[in-house]
């Protein structure tokens, strides 16, 4: 290559670059500083080139070929500026999007309707002076049965089939038929008096329909010291169950039988819907009362158990299903509804507050 043809190379490579710097794109500036100053650029070949020239061809070469690297790099470094200026500013690039149109809906959630009814039983009971306790599901034969005065071979056990778990220890477990193993665990803990309620899932082997599911929810109730009474247990039964259906509503008891209770009681609820004034009405069949919940004395066997004086504890104990309130609470006909997850059914409960 002699002067003329190196001249002339150069001129061409300045176009170049000028041409293309004026269409660069913000992610490849970088490419093209390395196409024209880059180790292997063209402009760094051409300025190698020179070490074949005579010394004098050299000076005046150089002096052109450096003015031309200076300027590559004065418009690489103003183009640079240029583009920090816009992306401060935010106008870049052309936007992915279009600023104008809707926003996509983001649909807020909803309790599920268990929870509500969880939630408003919970705070009723609060306000009264109870704090919440909590046991596992997988349960001894101990807490569930025994120590509740439910001998090993005691038909009543057979109210209340579940499912048995082998481990590999030998030791027998079974998923808890109900909330009451929480009161063994809260009196075996602590010395009276003591106020709690205990919220949870319980099973059962019962097959499944529009009133059973071999997985429900219960909310325990015990209170123990020195003189607790039937009227206190009434009474406490009667607040929160007006909080949650209004005042209008009255509840009796009914004598029945569980082990750990003496004397227990089955507690009705005045018919919300006919007011025991239709004789066909589906919820109450005419009867006027609804059934609700199971309650009583705390059984001596029970303080006996858990290593309480004798004698010297009094208490009571309530348990209900949460199933039953949410179904008269909301309407709801069949309990399935509450475990297929189809958001027609749940989307409704949108805003309600527990
Ligand atoms: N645990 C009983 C049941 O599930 C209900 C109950 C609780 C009854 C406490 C009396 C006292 O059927």
């Amino acid at each position: 290559m002699n002067a003329e043809e190196w001249k002339r190379s150069l001129s061409e490579t300045v176009e170049g670059f000028k041409s293309a710097i004026e269409k660069v794109e913000i992610e490849n500036i970088e490419a093209l500083e390395t196409e024209y100053l880059g180790r292997k650029g063209r402009l760094t070949f051409l300025l190698r080139e020179l070490k074949n020239f005579s010394v004098e061809e050299r000076k005046e070469l150089g002096k052109v070929g450096n003015r031309a690297k200076k300027e590559i790099s004065e418009k690489l470094e103003e183009k640079r500026t240029d583009f920090e200026a816009k992306c401060a500013r935010g106008d870049d690039r052309k936007p992915d999007f279009d600023f104008s149109l809707d926003g996509k809906p983001f649909p807020k959630g909803a309790l599920h309707p268990i929870t509500i009814v969880l939630g408003k039983i919970t705070k009723s009971l609060l306000r009264l002076g109870f704090s919440v306790a909590q046991g596992p599901c997988l349960e001894s034969e101990f807490y569930n049965f025994e120590a509740l005065n439910i001998p090993q071979y005691h038909p009543s056990r057979d109210m209340q089939d579940t499912f048995y778990i082998n481990l590999s220890n030998g030791s027998g477990m079974l998923l808890r038929t109900h909330t009451s193993p929480v009161q063994i665990r809260t009196m075996e803990k602590s010395r009276p008096p003591l106020r709690i309620i205990s919220p949870g899932r319980v099973f059962r082997r019962d097959a499944v329909d529009a009133s059973h599911s071999f997985v429900f929810h219960q909310i325990e109730g015990l209170y123990v010291d020195r003189k607790v009474s039937m009227a206190d247990l009434k009474w406490t039964l009667e607040t929160f169950i007006k909080d949650l259906f209004g005042e209008e509503l009255r509840i009796r008891f009914r004598p029945s039988y569980f082990p750990f209770v003496e004397p227990g009681a089955e507690v009705d609820i005045s018919c919300l819907f006919c007011g025991g004034k239709n004789a066909k009405c589906p919820v109450c069949k005419g009867g006027g009362w609804i059934e609700m919940l199971g309650a009583g004395l705390v059984h001596p066997n029970v303080f006996k158990n858990v290593g309480y004086e004798d004698g010297k504890w009094q208490g009571f104990a309530f348990g209900a299903g949460i199933e039953r309130f949410a179904m008269l609470l909301f309407g709801i006909k069949d309990m399935r509804l509450f475990y297929e997850n189809d958001v027609r059914v749940l989307k409704q409960f949108s805003g309600v507050e527990p």
